[in-house]
Formats: structure tokens, sequence, C-alpha cells
């Protein structure tokens, strides 16, 4: 698929599963704000500071900075997708924050000054945009000298069987072909020099990669609706099948995934990497 086809689609699909991560919202926080206050405290928002949080989703990531910049600070919370954007618009109002400006922006393309935002952090974006080493090029750009990103992208499939094995099995039911190497998407960032190459190459220095763990759980009757409404690219294929596949679909991911069932729940791992640069 050539990257223009890639970006027209990638952001129709995100802005489908928009309703997903909304009504999942707490869910997902809830097994996955470790992940956020980590890459929350490597970049430390300090009161007054502006802080962009790029492909922000429904914002609970840049929202963890909005409280930290305080009243003469500012969050800019951004995504490709209008619809996400208004998820984490009524989200960031809910929480009364009066501190954030919701922008719809292409990582890629930023319609940002240079030198202009005092820190960066991005969740599950970069690893899926057509042309991450512009994107990452982009926000050491508009990041002040001296200044941190923080980002998370998922390591290797082997160790995010909560994404692999229902990948695969599409594959090999003939749904999807099988990922091209080098192409964007869940695992395009999963190996150490890869990050080390694109954020060395977008002008900063050497980063620094922890590796981030938890395991997701699903109630075992509510994997697949899970599944179906959040699973970006994964999900628009399973809701495009016919109903009668995607019931095999169905029964051959949960029977993959039942060596991770225990009482009622698939207790699945997930494994990131955190980068700072
Ligand atoms: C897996 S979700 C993560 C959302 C959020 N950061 C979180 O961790 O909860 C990926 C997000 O990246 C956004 N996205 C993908 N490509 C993008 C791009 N080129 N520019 C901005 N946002 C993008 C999608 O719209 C979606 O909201």
């Amino acid at each position: 698929m050539d990257l223009q086809t890639y970006r027209e689609r990638s952001l129709r699909i995100w802005d489908e599963m928009a309703p997903g991560w909304e009504d999942r919202r707490e869910w997902i926080l809830g097994i996955t704000g470790a992940i956020n206050e980590w890459l929350a405290g490597q970049v430390d928002p300090q009161p007054g500071q502006s802080i962009l949080d790029v492909a922000a989703g429904t914002g609970d990531l840049g929202f963890i900075a909005a409280e930290r910049v305080g009243a003469d600070g500012k969050v800019l919370c951004t995504d490709f997708s209008p619809e996400m954007l208004e998820a984490a618009r009524r989200n960031g109002e809910r929480r009364g924050l009066s501190n954030v400006e919701y922008r719809v922006l292409d990582a890629e393309r930023m319609d940002l000054d240079d030198n202009s935002v005092d820190g960066v952090l991005c969740r599950w974006g970069y690893m899926l945009m057509a042309d991450p080493a512009a994107a990452l090029r982009e926000t050491r750009r508009v990041l002040r000298d001296g200044s941190t990103l923080a980002f998370a992208v998922w390591q290797t499939p082997d160790r995010n069987p909560w994404a692999a094995i229902p990948a695969m099995t599409l594959v090999q039911r003939g749904h999807m072909p099988p990922p091209e190497p080098g192409a964007p998407g869940i695992f395009a960032m999963g190996l150490a020099d890869r990050i080390v190459e694109l954020v060395t190459g977008a002008g900063f220095g050497e980063p620094r990669l922890e590796e981030l763990t938890f395991e997701w759980r699903y109630a075992a009757d509510g994997l697949w609706d899970t599944l179906t409404r959040i699973a970006g690219p994964l999900a628009t294929v399973i809701n495009g099948l016919p109903d009668e596949e995607q019931r095999a679909t169905r029964a051959a991911i949960e029977e993959s995934l039942a060596q991770y069932r225990r009482d009622g729940e698939f207790i699945v791992p997930a494994a990131c990497w955190g980068v700072t640069a």
C-alpha cells in the first residue's frame, strides 16, 4: 500500500475507533495508567510550561501534564482524528481542565512554530504513522533545546500476544497480508535498533530505552467486543467479515489465547519500550 493510501485509511480507522476508545477509556486507563505516569515522569512538566501530547487519543496522558503545569502552563492535546479529539475534549471538560487546547494535528506535519514547546509526550502513536522519521523530525523541530521527548511504542510480536495472536489469525485465515518489513503498524518500532535509528536520525541525542510491561485483563466474554471496537486496523478487518466468518475467527482467536485464560478472564502479557530523548 502506498503511504498516502495508508494515511487516508489510518485516519478513517481511528475515527471509527474513537467511540470504542471513549467507552472503554476507564478500563484502558485502569490497566495502562502506569505507562502514562512513567512517560509524564520522564518529561517532568513544571508549572508554567507548555507540553504537547502527540496522537493523544482520549487525552489522559496529556491531562497528567495539565495538572502539573498549572494555570500558567498549557497542554496542547493533539490527534489527527477529529473524532478522537472530540472524545479527548469531552474527557478534559468532564475533568474541569481549563489549560488544555485541543487541536487536530497530523504529527507528520505539525502546524506549530519551531522551539515552541517544553516537552512532548506520545503513547502508542509513532509506530502507526506512515513516516515516523518525519514525525520525529517535526517533534524535534517544535521542541525547545534541552527539553524532553518521552514516548512509548510496542515491542516485538512475541512480547505482545494480545495483538500478535489476533493479527496472526487474520493472516492465517487469509483476511489480511502478513506485514511488510518496514511498513507502518503496531510492531513497526518493536526493535530497539530501529528506535535508536529513527530518534537519532531526527536530530535527538542517543535515546534511553526502558522496558515497560503489563497485562491486559479482558473479561472472557468481553475480549471479542473489546477487540472489535478498539484494535485499530485489526478491528476494521474483523468488522468487514461476513457474520459466519467473524464467528469462526472469534473461535480461532479465543482458542489461541486459551493459554492466557484464568478464572473467567484472559490475562495477556504486553510489553512496550518507554523511550526518552
Ligand atoms: C493506539 S491509539 C493511542 C491513543 C493514546 N495516545 C493512548 O495511548 O491512549 C493511536 C492514536 O494515534 C493517532 N494517530 C495515528 N496516526 C497519527 C498521525 N499521523 N498524527 C496524529 N495522530 C495520529 C490515532 O488517531 C489514535 O488516536
